[in-house]
């Protein structure tokens, strides 16, 4: 097991990390070579990683880092006591045999690990959102480029049979012409509203506060911030980077959307007022070139609508997504002129009515027969879609062909949200400059 002051980074070892490294460049891995893994964070997300990646055969988890010894200890169990503790991300990044890094540290840590990565020769798997502030977006773009690696994003939501199939349906022109899209996170527990347990053992000789920290503003550890950290802007954009990041990356694939054009938000804090410095009510609406336009709301007081829902409408059909399946409604709409029609003379309203274009429709009795689609209910079975999205990654990382969620889609989902929190903060219209690929000054 790691020694405390191992632990908490103060090893000597921990500065001169580049020391470490074995010579030459990372090997590079064949079709049917083991990939080997290094984990930067091992939080409860990355457990959930931890257990997907072992459902891909051929890799290999051979390095892990934390900042809370409890969750080290944990994900070691997980490998079979395999992978060793690291007391420091670089220490991963030093080690010339380790192909892939996760990176599911909290958000101000993302870009800084994964650039780190990249530049270490490592392809990398980031949990969402990929960035802490738009302008990150195209310093991990240009990291991208000149490194040729590989970034996979995580919101694996994408990689499921649902959205797959959901996206074929709309893709086929199936629900017409779709102009809006509604969407919601919607929760009533204080788990929910990320108010998780803090570990009994929690404690300056478990938790390193100043790795944590990292390029946060200093403070005095503070264990609710290092188990909550959601809840606070110093380490998280709150609604928006956590939940609608997801929302976003799956209706720029349903749609094959590029980014809003321009957002307006609202965010308010109503219930959770000791916990945190974000709000915990959002409602936005998001523009799209594309000719459509998408509202997303989340409530930390009521969780009618089910969490991660959807409504994409369109013309001839509806769709709504969530609870790992969809259901497709298709438009049932017939004119009515009646209550207009009634306030005309009785001639008119006769002459109206014996008029062959109105009758067929709008009395559904007068058409010919026909046979229409009914709703039609869609429901996921298989491989859970972490395991599926790292299936992907892996793939290409043995072959170099792109990643399903790379690092442009992974910024403008992020950025989204980033627009969002801005537009709330401001009261204003926030646009997005294509051409930068940034929000507009
Ligand atoms: N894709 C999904 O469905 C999904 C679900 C949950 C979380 N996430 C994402 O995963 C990431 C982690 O979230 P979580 O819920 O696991 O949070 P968490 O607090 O459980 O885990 C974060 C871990 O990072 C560690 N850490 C902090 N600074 C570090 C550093 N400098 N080096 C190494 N480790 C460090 C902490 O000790 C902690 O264990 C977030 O970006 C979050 O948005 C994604």
């Amino acid at each position: 097991m790691i020694s405390r002051r191992r632990f908490l980074g103060t090893s000597a070892a921990v500065g001169t990390a580049a020391g470490m490294a074995q010579s030459g460049p990372p090997r590079p891995v064949g079709p049917n070579s083991r990939i080997t893994i290094g984990m930067i964070a091992v939080g409860a997300r990355a457990h959930e990683l931890l257990e997907a990646i072992k459902r891909n055969t051929g890799t290999e988890i051979v390095a892990v880092c934390d900042a809370y010894k409890g969750r080290l200890d944990r994900a070691v169990q997980r490998t079979g006591g395999r992978a060793k503790i690291v007391a420091d991300y670089r220490e991963i990044l030093a080690d010339k045999s380790i192909d892939v890094v996760t990176v599911a540290s909290p958000d101000h840590w993302h870009k800084t690990h994964v650039m780190e990565a990249l530049k270490a020769g490592k392809d990398v798997y980031c949990e969402k959102p990929l960035t802490y502030t738009a302008d990150e977006g195209a310093e991990i773009l240009e990291a991208v480029k000149q490194t040729g690696k590989l970034v996979q994003v995580g919101s694996q939501g994408i990689s499921s049979a649902t959205q797959q199939q959901a996206r074929e349906m709309i893709q086929s022109g199936k629900l017409g012409k779709v102009t809006m899209i509604r969407a919601s996170y919607n929760r009533n527990t204080a788990s929910g509203a990320w108010i998780y347990p803090i570990p009994p053992d929690a404690s300056p000789a478990t938790v390193n506060w100043d790795m944590f920290l990292g390029p946060a503003p200093k403070r005095a550890l503070d264990l609710a911030r290092f188990f909550r950290w959601r809840c606070y802007k110093d380490y998280s954009g709150g609604i928006a980077t956590d939940l609608f990041v997801h929302l976003c990356t799956t209706i720029h694939f349903l749609m094959d959307a590029k980014m809003p054009s321009s957002v307006v938000a609202m965010g308010q804090l109503y219930r959770w007022k000791e916990s945190r410095d974000v709000p915990d009510t959002i409602n936005a609406i998001l523009e799209y070139p594309e000719g459509f336009v998408v509202n997303l709301s989340s409530s930390f007081n009521n969780q009618l609508a089910a969490e991660g829902a959807f409504q994409i409408l369109g013309a001839e059909g509806s769709l709504t997504l969530g609870g790992g399946g969809f259901t497709f409604h298709p438009e049932t709409a017939v004119e009515d002129n009646r209550w207009i029609v009634e306030s005309w003379s009785r001639a008119l309203e006769d002459a109206y009515y014996k008029d062959p274009k109105v009758q067929r429709e709008e009395i559904p009795s007068s058409r010919p027969p026909q046979v229409t689609a009914t709703t039609q209910t869609y429901r996921e079975r298989g491989l859970e879609a972490t395991i599926v999205h790292f299936q992907k990654f892996f793939e290409s990382v043995r072959t170099r062909k792109a990643t399903v969620e790379d690092a442009l889609i992974g910024h403008r989902a992020a950025a989204c949200a980033h627009m969002i929190n801005r537009a709330a903060e401001s009261r204003k219209l926030v646009s997005w400059d294509s051409a930068k690929e940034n929000i507009k000054a």
